[in-house]
């Protein structure tokens, strides 16, 4: 299984904030908005993912994130010139996914929740054809909305309806077989001048092929994609954070559960940003004692029971 994580756009909705800095990179809360997306893929076991961003950020991505290897996991990049659509992910990135499946996960997109990582593993192994993730929303009229039966079986998808038929978002995560490239090159334009991922996903439905995931109650789904989305986050964040004591998308701390990186390793990188929240946190968590007993004893750790899983 390949990943991508979608991160270009002008993002003209976080203006003026983003006239001079790409979206992905201002903060969510203590880390940039990217981390988010790229600690669900890690979550996810994936290891192969290519960020697709626009070329005039791409260095600085690249700056930030490197090889990969800091994670323990392997980064390629790659340049959109004009935000098309999302479906020319699959296009762009035809080459890096060669024969295999791949999941798409939007940049400004963040997941959270207990049981999060389990159920986005189980949608990996168990997926056939095209999954997508439903969530319930407020505003649904803002997303692509899926519409299903009792049995959950996706009857209907629309991109932004005046007129929603529920209130079950699609959200910005996607996992798909390897006809996705194909069929993202044969999609029309719409409206508003991009291909959509919508009708890619109709393509599959059209096939009875297409499943959707839904995020119960206990899951926070947020899109940081306008100032007000953006700050919500960073609240939520923020407060999760400091009630709970564990941070979200905490890329070294997934990458030491993962088994990616050394106690050594860790610690090393908390050292460099020993001034900040963020570095004393990994310093802790690779001085913890017996660890692996903490994390089992309050059985609260998606990236422990994947470990022991392995
Ligand atoms: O967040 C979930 C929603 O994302 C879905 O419910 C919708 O079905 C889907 O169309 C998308 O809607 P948005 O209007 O939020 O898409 P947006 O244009 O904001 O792009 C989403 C992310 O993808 C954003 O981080 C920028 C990036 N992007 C987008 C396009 C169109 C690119 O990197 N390149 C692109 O060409």
């Amino acid at each position: 299984m390949k990943g991508i994580v979608l991160a270009g756009g002008n993002g003209t909705r976080l203006a003026p904030s983003t006239n001079g800095v790409n979206k992905h990179l201002l903060n969510v809360y203590d880390k940039p908005m990217i981390y988010y997306p790229l600690s669900v893929l890690m979550l996810g076991g994936i290891k192969d993912i290519l960020i697709i961003s626009t070329p005039d950020d791409m260095p600085r991505f690249k700056e930030m994130l490197g090889d990969g290897s800091a994670f323990g996991i392997r980064l390629q990049y790659m340049e959109q010139v004009n935000p098309d659509g999302i479906p020319e992910a699959f296009i762009l990135a035809e080459d890096f996914i060669g024969y295999d499946d791949v999941t798409l996960i939007l940049g400004d997109n963040i997941f959270y929740g207990q049981g999060f990582t389990t159920l986005f593993r189980n949608a990996l192994k168990n997926h056939r054809n095209a999954t997508i993730f439903g969530s319930r929303v407020k505003d649904p009229e803002r997303f692509g909305v899926v519409e299903f039966d009792e049995n959950q079986k996706v009857l209907s998808l629309e991109e932004k309806p005046e007129d929603p038929k529920s209130d079950f978002a699609a959200a910005g995560l996607y996992i798909y077989d390897n006809r996705a490239t194909r069929i993202a090159k044969q999609l029309p334009y719409s409206e508003r001048g991009e291909t959509e991922i919508t009708d890619l996903n109709k393509e599959y439905l059209k096939g009875n092929q297409l499943e959707v995931q839904l995020l119960g109650r206990g899951f926070a789904w947020m899109d940081a994609g306008t100032h007000e989305s953006l700050f919500e986050a960073s609240e939520f964040v923020k407060i999760t954070q400091q009630r709970q004591g564990f941070k979200i998308a905490c890329l070294e701390e997934i990458a030491y559960y993962m088994g990616y990186i050394s106690k050594q390793e860790l610690y090393k990188k908390g050292e460099r940003m020993k001034k900040t929240d963020y570095g004393q946190y990994l310093m802790e968590i690779a001085n913890r004692k017996h660890s692996e007993q903490y994390w089992e004893m309050i059985d609260k750790n998606p990236i422990l029971e994947l470990v022991q899983n392995e």
